[in-house]
């Protein structure tokens, strides 16, 4: 690990903090949230030069660079690196995305501000806190539900066409992106389900082999659960894996008149 220290003559305030190898051509600056809860003080915002020919292409792997290098409290989660696990979800130049599939070069200008998602309590630093998100997850039952046992000798087969149903739907990967980015969400978080839990109920209601589609109908049918959603669409705009949790919400609403009906 590459000791960090201030330069004698630098002009950087307390907390902002400067790349060991300072004078590159490449050197590009990352304005960062930080946040703790163990020290008693007001958010700020920390300030880091990276030379980008230290460091690898994604900012996943220039906050990896900073706290391998220059500031080993930044906090932040990631896992995967491959946009598979969606932990490594932030606010990065405005837009809410996966740090490890956006691309330092996609970013304009010199200066990279990353925040935590959005309106969301924060644990520290970039890390968010999901529990209620995933208390929603858990109140829409993700798992198929069938009264008819499966066949003995074989799985539960679906035609084709009822397995290409679920594209669009199974490859969210619950990063959470666009609950975080929806306004409804932001004023309702509490009683809407937001946009990334509607898609995922929707997967289940169009899966073939599921049975409780009236359930799980009627467990959606409230004016806050789903129809807080007011087709603003930052959802779609905003997903990373560019899947359209929009649409999801749009086909359940489908749903629930045509069983009026
Ligand atoms: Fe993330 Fe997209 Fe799933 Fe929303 S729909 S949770 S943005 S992968
Ligand atoms: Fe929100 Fe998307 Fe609906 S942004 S209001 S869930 S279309
Ligand atoms: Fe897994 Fe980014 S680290 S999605």
């Amino acid at each position: 690990m590459v000791q960090f220290t201030l330069p004698a003559n630098s002009k950087v305030k307390p907390g902002n903090k400067i790349d060991a190898a300072n004078g590159s051509q490449r050197v590009k600056t990352f304005k960062i949230y930080r946040w703790s809860p163990d020290d008693k003080e007001n958010p700020r915002m920390d300030e880091y030069k990276i030379d980008m020919d230290k460091c690898g292409p994604m900012v996943l792997d220039a906050l990896i660079y900073i706290k391998d290098n220059v500031d080993s409290t930044l906090t932040f989660r990631r896992s995967c690196r491959e946009g598979v696990c969606g932990s490594c979800a932030m606010n990065i130049d405005g837009t809410n995305t996966l740090a490890c599939v956006k691309h330092l070069d996609e970013i304009k200008g010199n200066v990279i501000k990353i925040y935590p998602l959005p309106h969301l309590k924060v644990k520290k630093d970039l890390v968010p806190d999901v529990g209620m998100l995933y208390a929603q997850y858990a109140s829409i039952k993700p798992w198929l539900q069938s009264q008819t046992p499966p066949p003995p000798d074989r799985e539960r087969l679906q035609s084709i066409e009822e397995r290409a149903k679920l594209d669009g739907l199974y490859e969210c990967i619950l990063c959470f992106c666009c609950s975080t980015a929806c306004p409804s969400y932001w004023w309702n978080g509490e009683r809407f389900l937001g946009p990334s839990i509607l898609l995922q109920a929707y997967r289940w209601i169009a899966d073939s082999r599921d049975e409780m589609t009236g359930e799980r109908l009627d467990n959606l049918e409230d004016p806050f659960r789903l129809y807080r959603c007011h087709t603003i669409m930052n959802c779609t705009r905003t997903c990373p894996k560019s899947l359209n949790p929009a649409k999801a919400v749009a086909k359940i609403k489908q749903l629930m008149v045509k069983r009026k009906i």
